[in-house]
């Protein structure tokens, strides 16, 4: 049986990009209309489109925006292709961390070097191929979900930090979709969500959707985990990645790496469920990963009232990197990997080379 998720987070709509405004869940539930290149690159620093997958498919309609924009401003076909991969790259560089951003965008640069269409057709292939790379991820997600819910335990409570749901991805998620594929299965099924300070996705955003779906969840504060990891009351930990290293080592959002240590201590299984344009085989460990530093605002103030005193100090590093040791696998759209990731890995990429 298939879980049917009612969210469809980003779509490419006639010469615009339609995303849900994640910045006001779960206040509101709107959409907003993203026409222009510069707009995208702002939506996705400024997160309104969050999460590696979703910011992977917004970066990839960006590419489309500027296409269309030179379009009007510029007739040759060398200077149009010239110009829009500078946009391309301009694109990649939203945010650092999540390496989705840069494979999507890198897939559209494909497109145009590849194109022998005139400047109309090569708009015309990047729309193609954007709306293609929406469609895979959510079959990419179901796929996910399929392999991760083989190994949920029958009742198990399933922690989860930030959102790696649909909201993050075009649709059904990651390790939400794990959850969503598993819930479908067995019923009696939980999770239990971790606020995630200093944004709060999890609170915000994790809890809405699964809501919405009828999940049931149960939210705790981020230094709650290891009370109820002792009291016997997790069974396993599945999260999200904006990136993984050739080894395994996993980054994402801050605070995962707490969770993977205190699940190692209490001997719980911490696995990490992401497609594989996560994975990043040009970087040999995740000591080369990019974190990305946010504004010191998201640590002082919720919902725009000071919680510290005027003048502290403030470091927000918005991701920490989890090493491959603490990763009991990887749940990808091509099954399970399993240590060691350097094999396994390796593997999975020679394999997908063999058959493209
Ligand atoms: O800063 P965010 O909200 O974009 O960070 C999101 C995460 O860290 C997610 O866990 C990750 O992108 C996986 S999404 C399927």
């Amino acid at each position: 049986m298939e879980f049917k998720s009612k969210i469809k987070t980003i779509e490419w709509v006639d010469n615009y990009s339609k995303m849900v405004d994640q910045t006001v869940v779960p206040y509101e539930y709107k959409f907003v209309n993203i026409t222009t290149g510069d707009d995208m690159f702002v939506a996705i620093r400024n997160m309104i489109v969050r999460g590696a997958p979703a910011i992977g498919i917004a970066g990839a309609h960006g590419v489309v925006l500027y296409a269309q924009e030179l379009a009007e401003r510029i007739d040759s076909r060398e200077e149009f292709v010239s110009e829009l991969v500078k946009k391309a790259e301009y694109m990649k560089t939203s945010r650092p961390t999540a390496v989705n951003l840069m494979w999507a965008c890198e897939k559209q640069i494909e497109v145009i070097k590849n194109s022998k269409a005139d400047i109309k057709g090569i708009i015309e292939e990047l729309k193609q191929n954007g709306i293609n790379l929406e469609n895979e991820d959510i079959k990419i997600n179901k796929k996910i979900g399929d392999y991760g819910s083989e190994i949920v335990p029958k009742g198990a409570t399933i922690l989860t930090h930030c959102n790696a749901g649909a909201l993050a991805t075009v649709g059904y998620g990651t390790a939400l979709g794990v959850v969503r594929s598993a819930y479908a299965k067995d019923n009696t099924i939980q999770v239990f969500a971790d606020e995630t300070r200093p944004r709060q996705q999890g609170a915000r955003i994790t809890t809405f959707e699964l809501a919405m779906d009828g999940i049931p969840v149960t939210l705790i504060t981020d230094g709650m985990c290891s009370y109820f990891m002792n009291k016997g009351m997790i069974d396993m930990v599945v999260v999200g990645a904006d990136r993984i290293a050739a080894n395994g080592d996993t980054a994402n959002k801050i605070g995962t790496y707490t969770v993977a240590i205190a699940a190692k201590y209490h001997n719980i299984p911490f696995y990490i469920a992401a497609p594989l344009s996560t994975i990043d085989t040009s970087i040999e460990s995740g000591k080369e990963i990019p974190i990305e530093e946010r504004s010191h605002e998201e640590v002082t103030h919720i919902n725009g009232k000071r919680i510290c005193a005027e003048g502290v100090n403030i470091i927000n590093p918005g991701f920490d990197v989890t090493p491959h040791e603490l990763i009991a696998g990887i749940i990808t759209e091509k099954g399970i990997l399993r240590p060691d990731y350097k094999k396994s890995i390796a593997q999975v990429f020679e394999s997908n080379l063999a058959k493209a």
